[in-house]
């Protein structure tokens, strides 16, 4: 009997404190009530919610708030922990929104967050433009878009946290396909700023409101001029632009594009850049300026393509080889050919005959016997006077001979 209540109390116990346990573990914090939304301004959403209920006074308790820029409460959000019963939030409803908020406990035992507790926001009826684009340069800020149905008062607006209320954007009929232009001096240093286009469609005032990324995100500097010239063995491409004063030197860099011998590189320098010259090769280049993701985003128009040197032809050395030289040679050939048959007396002079030397030579030492007995009388050779140049050749004939032997006489 005994026994029996023993184990009867000890399974009564065991299950009760399994039972509270359980309990206690699977318990989450409970969510926050009554979650409301309400448009301050076309830019301002203010939400409120209330304490969940049973919750004991000495909690500490906080709240998360996710920002879904879709009607869906999935994908990407925005999240911010607030220990209020509301908060207001700096946004805009270009596709719709889904805010979800959930408790946060600690020291009650419940720690943890809560399940969510979620709205959704509906997007504007109806879409007025799409295809935004903007180009901020010193203070001004050139907006465009292509309305998508047809509103005649259309006008866009914007909003900087700073400012109390909208600002109107100056229509500029010069923009395409539909343009205006904003003129603050705070465009460059905001790091939000909202947009508004409102209208008159189909009877009732419509708006749609849009955010983009802060204005020197889409920052727009001028065509850029290049030079290139030659500083010894060095070729210097060097970039000039005209509206570079806006932001800090560090800001600028500049992407060369450069062919040399038709091969092309790229590179990212400072507005000098210089390379080894090759005079076998022709250098074309461009330049562009680039506005540097550290102090917003970017990028001038390309240059014009500046030329330097010539390509020397490839092919030359071969045709030298092949038809040039030959070609020379043969007509070296041709013209000594010709010269040698005008000057052929000069260049090999005539041989006089050996025969007529020897019957000269013999002629001249014949002697008679009254001069041997005077040999101071005693003739010498004389030899025959060599011909040189046909003009003024005179040539041998026998009656020369007699003619020098009778002359002593
Ligand atoms: C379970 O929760 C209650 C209050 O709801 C608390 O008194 C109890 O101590 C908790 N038990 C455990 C095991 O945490
Ligand atoms: C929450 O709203 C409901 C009505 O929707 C109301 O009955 C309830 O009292 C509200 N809760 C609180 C804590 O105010
Ligand atoms: C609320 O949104 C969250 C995402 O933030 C989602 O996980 C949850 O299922 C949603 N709850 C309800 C009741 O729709
Ligand atoms: C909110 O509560 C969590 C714990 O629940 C804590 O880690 C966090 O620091 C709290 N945040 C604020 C802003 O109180
Ligand atoms: C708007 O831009 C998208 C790409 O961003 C393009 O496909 C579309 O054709 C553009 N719409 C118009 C009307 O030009
Ligand atoms: C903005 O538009 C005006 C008028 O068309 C033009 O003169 C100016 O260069 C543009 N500015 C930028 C930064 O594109
Ligand atoms: C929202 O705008 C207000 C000015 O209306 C500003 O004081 C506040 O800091 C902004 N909030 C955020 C999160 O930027
Ligand atoms: C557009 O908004 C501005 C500023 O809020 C307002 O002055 C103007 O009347 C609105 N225009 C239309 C057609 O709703
Ligand atoms: C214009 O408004 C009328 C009612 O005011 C509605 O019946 C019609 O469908 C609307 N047209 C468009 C194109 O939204
Ligand atoms: C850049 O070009 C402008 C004229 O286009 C000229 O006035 C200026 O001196 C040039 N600057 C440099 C560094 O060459
Ligand atoms: C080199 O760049 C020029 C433009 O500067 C371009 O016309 C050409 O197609 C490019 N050649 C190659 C091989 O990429």
């Amino acid at each position: 009997m005994c026994r029996f209540w023993d184990i009867s109390l000890i399974i009564c116990f065991s299950v009760s404190v399994m039972f509270v346990g359980g309990d206690n573990i699977s318990e989450l914090p409970p969510p926050p009530q009554n979650l409301t939304f309400i448009w301050e301004t076309p830019f301002r959403l203010s939400l409120t919610w209330e304490k969940p209920e049973d919750l004991d006074r000495s909690c500490i308790v906080n709240y998360t708030v996710n920002v879904h820029h879709s009607q869906e409460c999935s994908g990407k959000y925005d999240s911010r922990r607030v220990q209020a019963l509301g908060c207001k939030l700096n946004i805009s409803n270009e596709k719709g929104l889904c805010i979800s908020v959930t408790t946060n406990l600690e020291n009650c035992g419940k720690s943890g967050s809560s399940q969510a507790t979620n709205i959704s926001i509906a997007p504007p009826s109806v879409r007025l433009v799409e295809n935004r684009s903007y180009e901020y340069s010193h203070s001004k800020m050139n907006c465009t878009w292509i309305p998508v149905v047809d509103v005649q008062d259309l006008s866009l607006y914007y909003w900087l946290p700073r400012y109390e209320s909208v600002k109107k954007c100056i229509p500029d009929e010069t923009l395409k396909p539909r343009g205006c232009i904003i003129h603050d001096e705070f465009l460059k240093d905001t790091l939000d700023i909202f947009y508004l286009f409102n209208g008159t469609y189909n009877g009732t005032s419509v708006f749609n409101t849009f955010t983009d990324e802060r204005p020197v995100k889409y920052v727009k500097l001028n065509k850029p001029q290049l030079t290139i010239h030659k500083d010894r063995q060095k070729l210097i491409f060097q970039a000039n632009g005209s509206d570079l004063d806006e932001f800090a030197k560090e800001c600028y860099s500049y992407i060369y594009t450069i062919s040399k011998c038709n091969k092309n590189s790229t590179v990212k320098d400072k507005e000098h850049y210089e390379v080894q010259y090759d005079p076998a090769c022709k250098y074309r280049a461009r330049v562009q300026v680039d506005f540097s993701q550290k102090c917003g985003a970017g990028k001038s128009d390309l240059s014009d393509e500046v030329e330097y040197g010539e390509d020397s032809d490839p092919k030359l050395p071969a045709l030298l080889a092949v038809i040039i030289i030959p070609l020379i040679v043969s007509l070296c050939l041709l013209v000594s050919l010709v010269l040698l048959r005008r000057h052929k007396d000069i260049i090999f002079p005539q041989i006089p005959e050996p025969s007529l030397l020897f019957k000269d030579m013999l002629i001249n030492n014949i002697r008679t016997p009254e001069e041997l007995q005077s040999p101071a009388t005693g003739r010498l050779y004389i030899p025959l006077e060599e011909v040189v140049e046909s003009k003024i050749s005179l040539e041998p004939d026998t009656p020369f001979v007699p003619m020098m032997k009778n002359e002593p006489k």
